[in-house]
C-alpha cells in the first residue's frame, strides 16, 4: 500500500508544503551559505533538507549533488570520518566522468588512494582508501576529503552538498571538538560545496554553535522551522483522503485531526498513517479513539521523559495542559499551577531550554509535543 504518511523522513507527495522555506534552503545552497536547520524534536528537518534536494535536482543547470551524512551511528572519531570519507566516495562518484574517474581526480589526494571497486550490487564504485588508519590522523583526513571534493565539485562546475544530520553527536566523543574545527576549516575554504547542519537535540547544537570558545561560533546562519499553516495542512490532509478513498473528509473530521495534532508534522503522520490504513474514510469518533490510542501507547515513553523533570516543571507543564498561558506570573497562573511566583521565570527558562514549551504568535506559552500535553492533561493528575 501506498505510504501517504510515513514515519520516516517524508518527501515527494508526502511532503506538505514548506514553500517558503524550501526555495530559501534552495536559494542558500546556490549561495553556498552554510545553515543550521533548527526546529523541536520531530518537527520535519531531515524532511526538509531532503525535499529541497529534489527540488535542486530538478534545476538541471544547478547540476546538485548531495549526501546525508547521520551521525547518530557513530561512537568513535574515526565512525565520525568513515561517514565522512563515505559521503564524500558518493558524491565524488556522481559528480566525476563515468569513465577515466582515477584519472581525473589523479594528484588530489595524498592520504588516500582513489580505487575503483565492484559493489555487491555490481556497480563499479569509487573507494578512498586511508594511506592512514591512525587515529591522530582522522582530522586531517576529514579536512583533506572535504577540500578534495570541494575541488572537484568546483572543477567540474557541480554544486554539492552536504548535510550533516544528528551533529549534536560530536559533543559527546572526547575529540568532538576537534572534529568540528576540522568541519569548520573546510567549510571557510569551501566554494561548490554546501554545508547544512540539523539535529534532534536544538540545546546542545545551540551550545555548539553559539559559544564563543566553539568551533562553529558565528559560522551559520540559521534557520527555524515553524508549524505548516492550517489551510495548508488541511489540504495536504484531504487530497491523501482523496487518493486513498476517492472522497474527501468532512469539514469537522479534518479539523479535528489538526486541532489534536496541533499541526505537529510527527503525530499528523502517526495518526493519518493509522487512519489511512483503515478501509474507510474515519468518522471524528474514529480519529478521536484512534489518537486516544496513541496516547496510550506513548504513555510509558511520556512518563519516562518527565521523571527527570523537577516538580516545579511538571507542575507547569499540567497548568499549561490544561490551559496555555499569556501571563505566566500572574496571581490566577500561580494559583492554578501552584508555582511560587517567584520560581515561574526559572521553570519557564528551563522548559523552553528542554524544548517542551514554547511561545506562541499571541504571546501564549504553550506544550510543544500534543501527545505530551494531552498525557499531562488527562492522565498525571
Ligand atoms: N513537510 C512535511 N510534510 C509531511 N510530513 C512531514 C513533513 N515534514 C516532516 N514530516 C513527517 O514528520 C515526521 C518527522 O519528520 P523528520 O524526521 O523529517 O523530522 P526531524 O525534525 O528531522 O526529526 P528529528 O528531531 O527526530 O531529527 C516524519 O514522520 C515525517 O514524515
Ligand atoms: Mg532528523
Amino acid at each position: 500500500m501506498k505510504q501517504y504518511f510515513p514515519l520516516v523522513i517524508a518527501t515527494g507527495s508526502q511532503f506538505c508544503n514548506r514553500k517558503k522555506e524550501r526555495d530559501l534552503l534552495l536559494m542558500r545552497i546556490k549561495n553556498n551559505t552554510h545553515t543550521w536547520i533548527s526546529a523541536p524534536r520531530r518537527f520535519g528537518k531531515s524532511s526538509l533538507a531532503c525535499q529541497v534536494f529534489e527540488d535542486g535536482k530538478k534545476l538541471k543547470s544547478l547540476n546538485l549533488h548531495h549526501e546525508r551524512i547521520d551521525l547518530n551511528v557513530c561512537i568513535n572519531e574515526k565512525e565520525v570520518e568513515g561517514q565522512i570519507v563515505k559521503a564524500c566516495e558518493k558524491l565524488i562518484g556522481a559528480i566525476a566522468p563515468k569513465t577515466g574517474v582515477l584519472n581525473a581526480i589523479k594528484g588530489i589526494f595524498s592520504r588516500f588512494q582513489p580505487e575503483l571497486v565492484t559493489g555487491t550490487d555490481g556497480v563499479v564504485k569509487i573507494r578512498l582508501k586511508s594511506l592512514s588508519d591512525n587515529y591522530e590522523d582522522v582530522r586531517e583526513n576529514i579536512i583533506e576529503v572535504l577540500i578534495s571534493l570541494d575541488e572537484i565539485a568546483t572543477k567540474r562546475k557541480a554544486k554539492a552538498v552536504v548535510l550533516f544530520d544528528e551533529f549534536q553527536q560530536l559533543s559527546i566523543l572526547e575529540e568532538g571538538v576537534s572534529i568540528e574545527a576540522a568541519i569548520r576549516h573546510s567549510m571557510e575554504l569551501s566554494k561548490s560545496l554546501t554545508y547544512l547542519f540539523s539535529g534532534s537535540n536544538r540545546h546542545i547544537l545551540a551550545a555548539m554553535f553559539n559559544q564563543e570558545d566553539r568551533p562553529f561560533f558565528r559560522q551559520l546562519i540559521k534557520m527555524d522551522l515553524g508549524r505548516i499553516n492550517d489551510a495548508d495542512y488541511t489540504a495536504f490532509i484531504n487530497k491523501a483522503a482523496k487518493k486513498r478513498w476517492k472522497k474527501a473528509l468532512s469539514k469537522d473530521t479534518l479539523k479535528r485531526i489538526v486541532i489534536l495534532t496541533e499541526r505537529h508534522p510527527y503525530y499528523v503522520n502517526y495518526l493519518c498513517n493509522l487512519l489511512w490504513q483503515e478501509s474507510s474514510p474515519p468518522s471524528i469518533k474514529k480519529v478521536e479513539s484512534q489518537w486516544n490510542d496513541i496516547i496510550e501507547q506513548m504513555t510509558s515513553w511520556y512518563q519516562s521523559s518527565t521523571q527527570k523533570l523537577t516538580k516545579n516543571q511538571q507542575a507547569f507543564l499540567r497548568a499549561l495542559s490544561v490551559q496555555p498561558t499569556n501571563q505566566p506570573q500572574s496571581h490566577e497562573f500561580g494559583e492554578r499551577s501552584g508555582i511560587k511566583v517567584a520560581s515561574i521565570s526559572r521553570t519557564i527558562d528551563s522548559l523552553a531550554h528542554e524544548d517542551l514549551i514554547y511561545k506562541d504568535e499571541e504571546g501564549f506559552i504553550r506544550v510543544i509535543d500534543p501527545g505530551l500535553k494531552h498525557y499531562f492533561s488527562l492522565y498525571k493528575r
